[in-house]
């Protein structure tokens, strides 16, 4: 007897569903049977995301959405209140690295760029889906962070202030929430073979970074029902054995 799928009709929204992370969160949600609102501005990536869902027996709906257009944004609970009445699950992985310099050469344009997608449009999800995310019998919110949000690392100013301010902003939402049935948390994925990271580190050895979809797999249980968290940075470490294995084939 086949067991139900644990995100059978669960109603989820997935942003940077066009590529990397986003895009494997979309489908190993929709894969275990939730209905996944991608988002991204990359049409064309976006439907070929919702041929491979449809190849799977997913549903899927195609939402393109710049996360700087900040009144689209604000639309997004009353479309999907009268879609669906609630949202399950919210996916924010949409994201961007910016420019690497120091502060000092940042441009006004570039550090607004980098607040307005990594964080101020994470705020404006948060105000319009909460209602939404309430509804539901287990709302589940999961914000994408990295490990430069320390602070520790010169030249990655807009970016790492961005995701110290996320970390900031999930928490303190975590908090808001806590006597209700919505669940929050923050994931740092660590290094993944993406086009962020490539960006960033462009000659590296991506056979030792981590596959998107190994590291959706392992913070899917943050968004099933019955996960407890609250308030919780979860980080992903990719197995020894695979990081060595991944080296060696690499090597050979
Ligand atoms: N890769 C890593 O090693 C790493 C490590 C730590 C944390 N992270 C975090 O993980 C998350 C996912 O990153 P990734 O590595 O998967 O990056 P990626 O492959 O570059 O994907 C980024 C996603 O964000 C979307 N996006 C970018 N600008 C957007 C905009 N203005 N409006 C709407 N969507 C936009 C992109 O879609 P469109 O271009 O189609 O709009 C794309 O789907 C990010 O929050 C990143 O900071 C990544």
């Amino acid at each position: 007897m086949s067991s139900r799928p644990r995100f059978k009709d669960r109603i989820a929204l997935v942003t940077g569903a066009s590529r990397g992370l986003g895009r494997a969160f979309a489908l190993a949600l929709a894969r275990e049977g939730a209905h996944v609102v991608v988002c991204a501005r990359s049409a064309g990536a976006l439907e070929d995301l919702d041929d491979e869902i449809r190849a799977i027996g997913g549903k899927a709906t195609i939402l393109k959405l710049d996360l700087k257009a900040a009144d689209r944004i604000d639309q997004l609970g009353p479309v999907l209140f009268q879609r669906w009445g609630k949202l399950d699950i919210l996916v924010a992985a949409g994201g961007i690295l910016g420019s690497l310099s120091p502060l000092p050469h940042v441009t006004a344009d570039a550090w607004q760029q980098v607040l307005d997608i990594n964080l101020s449009a994470n705020w404006r999800l948060i105000r319009t889906l909460d209602p939404l995310l309430k509804r539901s019998d287990a709302g589940r919110a999961l914000f994408v962070t990295a490990a430069e949000a320390s602070g520790d690392l010169a030249y990655w100013g807009p970016y790492a202030v961005s995701k110290a301010g996320l970390e900031a902003l999930a928490k303190t939402y975590a908090h808001e929430v806590a006597n209700t049935g919505v669940h929050v948390n923050l994931l740092d994925p660590g290094p993944m073979r993406t086009g962020l990271r490539a960006k960033a580190f462009p000659g590296e050895d991506k056979a030792k970074l981590s596959d998107p979809s190994a590291v959706a797999a392992f913070a899917l249980p943050l968004l099933s029902a019955a996960a407890t968290d609250n308030g919780t940075l979860v980080h992903f470490e990719p197995p020894a054995e695979s990081a060595a294995q991944l080296a060696a084939s690499n090597d050979a």
